[in-house]
C-alpha cells in the first residue's frame, strides 16, 4: 500500500515518518484502543510535522462519524442483503454507520475497496472474499487491523470469521436426494476458488461415498453463482442428451436459472427434475425450491458483534464462529 499523490500528505507519508503501518496511523488517530500509547504519540508527533489533516478538520472525540467498511462481492445477489441487515442492526445500537461496497467478484476492485477503506479511517472492515488469493488481509492482520472474514472464509493464519456449515449443509442436501432415489445428480458449483465451494463438495463427496455412488467428472460444473450463466449450462446439458434426474445447486439463484431451462424445454419441476438449491434468499419460498438455509441475518449479527470486539481490543485470539445451515424442504423434489 503507498501513498497515491505526491502533492499532499496521506497516511502512508505519517506512517512512514512514525515508523508504523498506514493501518496504525488509521486506528490512532482514531483514537482506537487496539493502539499503544508509544505507537500513538509516534503517529500524532509525526502527523503534527507532516502538517497532516484528512479534511482541515479538528476532530474531536464525540463527533467523529464512525463507521464500518463492508465488502461483498455481488450486491445484486439477494444472500447479500440478508448479511448486511444482520450486521446494521448491530452497527446501528453501538453507533456505528456501515459503507457498503460491491467488489463485483473482482480481486483488483476488492483491493481498491479495502485501501479506500484504510484511507477514510473506518474503524473496521467485514469483508466476503472474492474467489481468488488477496495478500491485503495477510498485511492488515498483522497490523491487527479489525477485520472479519464473512461467509467465505479464506485460508489465512489469524483471522476472525464468521460462516455457516458448509460441509454440512451439502451433506443434508445431497443425503436428502439419494435417499429420494436419485443417482444421477448434477452438482452445479459457484467458482472453484471461493473457499465455500471446497466445504460444500467436500459434503457432497460425503453423502455420494457412503452410497458408494461415485461422482461423474461430466455432472459436475461450476456457474460463478450466477442464475444465467446456469440457465445457459443446463440448456448445453439438454442439447447434449447428458442424463441426469436431479439438480444441485450450491447457490438458490442458479437453481432459478436451471428451473428456468428446464421448464423452456418442456420438462417439469420435480416431475421430471428434481431441484434443490442453496441459501434459502426470499424468493425461494414463492416458488416453492427445497434448498439449505444459511443463517444470513445471525451471521451478519455475530460479524458486526466481533468486529466491534476487535475494535475495542476486547478479543486477544482468532475467533471462527460457524453457525448451522439446514434443509428447508418444498416442493421442488420427488422420488425417482
Ligand atoms: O449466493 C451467493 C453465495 O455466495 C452464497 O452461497 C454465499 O455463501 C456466498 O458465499
Amino acid at each position: 500500500m503507498s501513498s497515491t499523490d505526491d502533492k499532499t500528505t496521506t497516511i502512508y507519508d505519517v506512517a512512514k515518518l512514525a515508523g508504523v503501518s498506514p493501518s496504525t496511523v488509521t486506528r490512532a488517530l482514531n483514537n482506537n484502543v487496539s493502539v499503544n500509547e508509544k505507537s500513538k504519540e509516534k503517529v500524532l508527533q509525526a502527523a503534527k510535522e507532516l502538517g497532516y489533516s484528512k479534511t482541515n478538520r479538528t476532530i474531536k472525540k464525540d463527533n467523529v462519524l464512525k463507521t464500518i467498511g463492508l465488502i461483498v462481492p455481488d450486491i445484486s445477489n439477494p444472500f447479500f442483503p440478508i448479511l448486511i441487515k444482520g450486521i446494521e442492526k448491530v452497527a446501528k445500537v453501538h453507533g456505528y454507520h456501515i459503507i457498503v461496497c460491491d467488489s463485483e467478484n473482482d480481486l483488483e476492485i476488492e483491493k481498491k475497496h479495502l485501501q479506500d477503506f484504510l484511507d477514510k479511517d473506518v474503524s473496521g472492515i467485514i469483508c466476503t472474499p472474492v474467489p481468488g488469493t488477496n495478500p491485503f488481509f495477510s498485511e492488515l492482520i498483522e497490523d491487527k487491523f479489525p477485520l472479519v472474514i464473512l461467509d467465505r472464509t479464506i485460508p489465512v493464519k489469524g483471522i476472525n470469521f464468521v460462516t455457516s456449515d458448509n460441509r454440512e449443509g451439502l451433506y443434508q442436501a445431497t443425503k436428502y436426494l439419494l435417499d429420494l432415489g436419485h443417482k444421477n445428480i448434477l452438482y452445479i458449483g459457484g467458482s472453484r476458488d471461493a473457499y465455500p465451494e471446497n466445504d460444500r463438495f467436500f459434503g457432497f463427496k460425503r453423502a455420494m461415498d457412503e452410497v458408494k455412488n461415485p461422482i461423474q467428472n461430466k455432472l459436475v460444473i461450476y456457474c460463478n453463482y450466477d442464475w444465467d450463466k446456469a440457465y445457459h449450462e443446463i440448456r448445453k446439458f439438454l442439447s447434449d442428451k447428458i442424463p441426469f434426474t436431479a439438480v444441485l445447486a450450491t447457490n438458490d439463484m442458479m437453481a432459478y436459472g436451471v428451473k428456468k431451462a428446464l421448464e423452456e424445454n418442456n420438462l417439469r419441476v420435480p416431475q421430471d427434475i428434481s431441484i434443490i438449491g442453496y441459501d434459502d434468499i426470499p424468493f425461494s419460498s414463492l416458488i416453492g425450491l427445497t434448498t439449505i438455509a444459511q443463517p444470513g441475518y445471525e451471521m451478519g449479527r455475530n460479524a458486526m458483534i466481533l468486529l466491534i470486539d476487535l475494535i475495542n481490543g476486547r478479543m486477544d485470539k482468532p475467533q471462527e464462529i460457524i453457525l448451522n445451515a439446514n434443509i428447508v424442504i418444498r416442493e421442488s423434489c420427488k422420488r425417482r
